[in-house]
């Protein structure tokens, strides 16, 4: 296997760069871990799918056994989840937009790459949209292609046109065609709630060395409305990765992950001094504060810095059921003590059931 690539747009940054370097503004400081140790290699995924959520992560700790990139072990295990039709949360397998069809989101960024980014977006027919975003990163000048030219370029890089609907995804959309009612993404001036429901999933990786790569995929939101794009192609929103601080990861409600940049947002806590943990609850206060500390969606950011401390907050909790305290989602962690689930801290309590009522998909 070989992880070498070189890529046009690094030689052409790099070379821009020369004799050009700019202080960063700001107190740059990575929080101290426990003792001083680092926890490198460490991956984290914002994954909960218990048919994938292991696999993704052995997958790209392999990957980095054999020698290979953060990117490449980014890339690799977010493949795993993208190709698996028991995992509804990405294109294969995942449920349509609202027309029966499936227009996929993905975000690539690698650290030591210059924090080089690339992304598509309402891609349509392709199982792997994040190694689309890869090579948009790799082979062009562009940092985002759409639509029909992501299709066009991925075809001419040998992707394979395939339909991504599977028989449980097409039964799920016909229930929901069957009985819309106000369960759609429209907004007409009495509807007083966001709807909310979507499928996505980060990945982060820090090496060995220190350098960090994240991956974000997705379906985007369950029966969206065609050529709805959410954050996960949005660099700083759905993802983000400065390779001297650290990564950070959003799923949930993309509009507002989008309003408060909330990936670059966590990354530049960080950048401060926070801990990983801390700059994710500070990005969900922040959208809380939003909409007056009652957000009526969903929202989990993850994320890791340089040194192998993570964190992960969620928005919106669950009330555990043996202590009946307020805890966040689960995110998978892959480091040298081998794969496992951990608990993530919640800013608020659950929806209460009035208030679900309101939403689909939940
Ligand atoms: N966070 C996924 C989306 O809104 O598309």
């Amino acid at each position: 296997m070989s992880f070498k690539r070189i890529s046009r747009r690094k030689f052409i940054s790099g070379a821009a760069g020369i004799g050009m370097s700019l202080p960063i503004l700001g107190k740059a400081s990575i929080s101290k871990t426990q003792g001083g140790k680092l926890n490198r290699p460490l991956i984290i995924t914002s994954k909960t799918n218990p048919a994938t959520r292991e696999g993704v992560t052995t997958a790209a700790w392999e990957i980095l056994q054999a020698g290979g990139s953060p990117l490449d072990a980014a890339e690799k295990g977010t493949n795993v989840s993208e190709l698996d039709p028991r995992d509804t949360s990405v294109g294969y397998g995942g449920d349509p937009n609202e027309e029966g069809f499936h227009q996929l989101d993905a975000s690539v960024m690698s650290g030591p790459d210059n924090n080089n980014a690339g992304a598509v977006s309402a891609l349509e027919n392709i199982k792997t949209p994040c190694s689309v975003a890869r090579l948009v990163m790799e082979r062009t000048d562009h940092l985002m292609l759409t639509g029909k030219g992501a299709l066009k370029f991925a075809k001419m890089h040998g992707f394979k046109e395939e339909d991504l609907l599977t028989e449980a995804a097409r039964k799920h959309w016909v229930d929901w065609k069957e009985t819309l009612s106000e369960r759609d993404y429209y907004h007409p001036p009495h509807k007083k709630f966001q709807p909310e429901g979507g499928g996505t999933f980060n990945v982060l990786v820090l090496d060995a060395n220190g350098d960090i790569a994240g991956v974000t995929s997705t379906i985007g939101h369950h029966f969206k409305i065609v050529g709805r794009v959410g954050d996960s192609p949005i660099i700083g929103a759905g993802l983000y990765v400065d390779n001297a601080i650290g990564a950070a990861g959003a799923t949930g409600h993309g509009a507002e992950s989008i309003k408060v940049c909330a990936s670059f947002l966590a990354v530049d806590k960080m950048r401060e001094g926070m801990s990983p943990q801390d700059a994710c609850r500070y990005v969900c206060q922040r959208v809380s504060d939003r909409h007056n500390g009652k957000p009526m969606f969903g929202l989990k950011m993850v994320a890791l810095n340089k040194n192998g401390e993570y964190g992960s907050c969620s928005l919106r909790g669950k009330i555990e059921a043996e202590t009946g305290k307020l805890v966040g989602s689960g995110f998978g962690v892959r480091d040298a003590k081998g794969f496992r689930m951990e608990t993530g801290l919640a800013l608020l309590p659950p929806m209460t059931k009035e208030e679900r009522a309101q939403i689909p998909w939940r």
